[in-house]
């Protein structure tokens, strides 16, 4: 598990906004804003926060299905943030996506068997009769079955077409998986059935997940660390259970404490933010989260940028007055 597949540098996602006559660029959205994250082979890497922070964004660039502005994107080693089509074409085998909404993803007109051979002619693996046993064993891998091939997906419910988008993401035996969201819109039994499935898969077939959430009880169960995003940068990284056990940055402790608890009478200390989620197209100066933490400190510190920090092996920590409550302990011990 230590050997590294992806290793994202200072990653910057900067969308120009355009207006007037013109159309000049008059503003930027700073959708991913330096983020840095690498990801072990066979391991799932949970990522969470509020919508609008970047995480979708985050996912798609490392799959260049959107260009980068600035940083670096290294898988299995190279730097693929400058590659070419040409250049990515062995690249789109190894890394697919699953995404929350099968049906904007699968092509209406097409048949189940129509959608999952597409892969396999796009590449020119195999002829008509090979395709159609890949496509009968993609299906009954992901549960559904050989009889789902003839069918259309908008026939099946929510739950059966996210099974269909996964067949056709691993249909090429890709090494990372980048799940955007891929339960978020499925009743919570479902949920459970398609994560165990993700799970299956990875233990079967080696997989990396980079699996993205808003909701951090679904990301408990299913990844071994968690990188918690806002506004485009990574405020916080560590073990999934270390992260629960020990939140350090507010923002963490706020999205933990808001995960509801089974036991209605159950002792829960809520933290609460101030204000909305500020905007990546004008982003506050120095650190974003500082005025909106529970933390009140001056405009003249938030004004400043966080470090960030590796406070203990694996665990890093967007380190700032605002962000950490015993942050002088903290600096006095770094
Ligand atoms: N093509 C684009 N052009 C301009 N701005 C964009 C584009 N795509 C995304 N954005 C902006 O980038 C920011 C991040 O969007 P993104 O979809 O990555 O967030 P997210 O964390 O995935 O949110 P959600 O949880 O709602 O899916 C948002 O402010 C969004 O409006
Ligand atoms: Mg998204």
């Amino acid at each position: 598990m230590s050997e590294k597949l992806l290793d994202v540098k200072d990653l910057k996602v900067h969308f120009p906004l355009r207006s007037g006559l013109f159309s000049r660029t008059v503003k930027h959205c700073k959708a991913v804003d330096g983020v840095s994250l690498s990801l072990k082979k066979g391991e799932t890497f949970g990522l969470v926060g509020e919508s609008g922070c970047g995480k979708s964004t985050l996912g798609k660039t490392i799959c260049r299905l959107i260009q980068p502005t600035a940083g670096e994107i290294h898988f299995q080693g190279a730097n693929i943030a400058g590659y070419d089509r040409k250049q990515m074409r062995p690249i789109r085998r190894d890394v697919q996506m699953v995404f929350q909404d099968p049906a904007e993803s699968l092509n209406a007109r097409h048949t189940v068997r129509e959608i999952l051979e597409e892969p396999f002619i796009i590449h020119g693996i195999g002829d008509a009769s090979a395709r159609r046993k890949k496509v009968d064993a993609l299906l009954d891998r992901v549960g559904l079955g050989k009889q789902a091939a003839g069918k259309y997906s908008f026939e099946f419910s929510g739950g059966q077409r996210q099974r269909i988008g996964i067949a056709r993401a691993i249909a090429l035996e890709p090494k990372l998986i980048i799940c955007d969201e891929p339960v978020s819109a499925l009743d919570v039994s479902v949920q459970s059935q398609i994560l165990n499935l993700l799970m299956e898969l990875q233990k079967d077939m080696g997989l990396t997940y980079l699996f993205i959430a808003h909701d951090l009880a679904v990301v408990k169960v299913i990844s071994d660390r968690i990188g918690v995003m806002y506004l485009g940068k990574m405020v916080e990284v560590a073990d999934g259970a270390e992260i629960f056990k020990n939140p350090i940055h507010e923002y963490t402790k706020a999205l933990i404490s808001a995960i509801p608890v089974p036991n209605p009478r159950a002792e829960k200390n809520r933290v609460m933010l101030r204000g909305d989620v500020p905007s990546p197209i004008d982003p506050p100066p120095g650190c974003a989260f500082a005025r909106r933490s529970p933390i009140k400190v001056s405009e003249e510190i938030a004004s400043q940028p966080g470090d960030y920090v590796e406070v203990s092996p694996g665990h890093w920590v967007e380190m700032h007055p605002a962000t950490v409550a015993d942050y002088d302990s903290y600096a006095a011990s770094s």
